[in-house]
């Protein structure tokens, strides 16, 4: 009698724990369940770039079955894999996920992995792992390319002054973008066009028509503004004061994004020796937007967030629901060749500015002034 009772409650736990664990399981994946299906990581909220990335994911996902999370991680690598552990936990599929340094989220990834989730790099690339299956991007090397472009076509006579300034070196992107940009200036450095201003790395490898990485890293360690406007003023400051009078007047200034191409326009904006500068950036910031329509920065290289939103969600829907993503080529990681899936630049400056950005409702002529 008591050996039956023991087997029947036996029985009964066994029931419950495997009920209980099936829907643990089923909360984790189906869209109509408490779980999240898929967890997407952003590195900051301090720039608008990102926040722009977040509004237009939960723009794409209003209508969506599947539920999200969107964590940020305040350019600490720390925090980044605290809220890889937080969406692991609450039972995601996919990840999607933008890391603050492309190296340091290998450790972040490798556990993502470990718990079975497939792990898409958003815009910037993991490197020296195996744990990414999938990265969807803009064409960084374009983004550089046009900048340079850009500099190239508006700038008039021989001898211009040229100011690089770069990306984090702890991103990949910055390392492309600059890849990018040197493979039209320096053809135009070696013919006399541009004399550099601010770089004795640069002009020792001015020569040179591609650099490897570690020539790079080079340059972007005097170069470099971590992708922090403040630390873009302050190196900027220190180059003026720093450069001679054959350095000054009508000069060519490659800012690698928005952020600090505004800080970087305004330090060169109130040296008195500065007659004129021509200006990059990249993202189509509103402010740097309203600084375009105003002849303060001369253009942006408009990355259209609402495509890389729909490519990364369409990507995890389709594995989801067990198919395979589509991609259109390859990008080395270091480790991996991860299949990556690209989306083209547009250059906006004031000649496009409201056919490329309020005709196409990207933004409304109502958020600007002097359109
Ligand atoms: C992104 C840029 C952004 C920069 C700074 C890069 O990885 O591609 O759009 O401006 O990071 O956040």
């Amino acid at each position: 009698m008591m050996k039956g009772f023991k087997v029947i409650s036996f029985l009964f736990v066994a029931f419950f724990v495997v009920a209980f664990l099936a829907a643990c399981n089923s909360s984790s994946t189906g869209g109509s369940s408490k779980g999240v299906s898929v967890g997407i990581v952003l590195p900051t909220k301090d720039e608008p770039r990102w926040v722009q990335d977040e509004q237009r994911f939960k723009d794409a996902l209003a209508d969506s079955e599947y539920t999200t999370e969107i964590l940020f991680s305040q350019g600490s690598s720390a925090k980044e894999k605290e809220n890889v552990e937080t969406l692991l936990n609450k039972g995601i599929d996919v990840l999607i996920i933008s890391p603050h340094d492309g190296e340091a989220a290998g450790a972040a990834v490798e556990a993502a992995k470990k718990d079975g989730v497939t792990v898409i790099a958003y815009d910037r690339l993991i490197t020296n792992t195996d744990a990414v299956d999938y990265y969807v991007t803009f064409d960084s090397i374009a983004v550089g390319a046009a900048q340079a472009q850009y500099l190239v076509d508006n700038t008039n006579g021989s001898g211009v002054p040229l100011y690089l300034y770069a990306g984090a070196a702890s991103d990949n992107n910055a390392f492309l973008f600059f890849e990018g940009a040197w493979s039209v200036l320096q053809p135009k450095i070696a013919d006399g066009t541009f004399k550099i201003a601010n770089s004795s790395e640069a002009i020792a490898l001015q020569d040179k028509p591609e650099l490897t990485r570690d020539e790079m890293s080079k340059i972007l360690g005097q170069v470099t503004t971590n992708w922090d406007p403040n630390e873009a003023i302050n190196k900027a400051q220190t180059h003026l004061t720093a450069a001679g009078a054959d350095m000054k007047g009508d000069v060519a200034i490659l800012a690698p994004n928005d952020g600090t191409s505004r800080s970087i326009a305004d330090t060169f904006a109130a040296d008195s020796e500065i007659s004129s500068y021509i200006i990059t950036g990249q993202d189509a910031e509103k402010a740097s937007i309203q600084y375009i329509i105003d002849g303060k920065q001369s253009m942006t290289v408009f990355k259209d967030v609402r495509t890389l939103v729909t490519d990364a969600m369409g990507m995890a829907v389709d594995i989801l629901d067990g198919k395979t993503p589509e991609t259109t080529g390859t990008y080395d990681n270091g480790e991996i060749e991860v299949k990556a899936k690209q989306t083209d630049v547009i250059v906006v400056d004031q000649a496009n500015v409201k056919e490329e950005l309020i005709d196409s409702e990207y933004y409304e002529a109502s958020e600007f002034t002097g359109l």
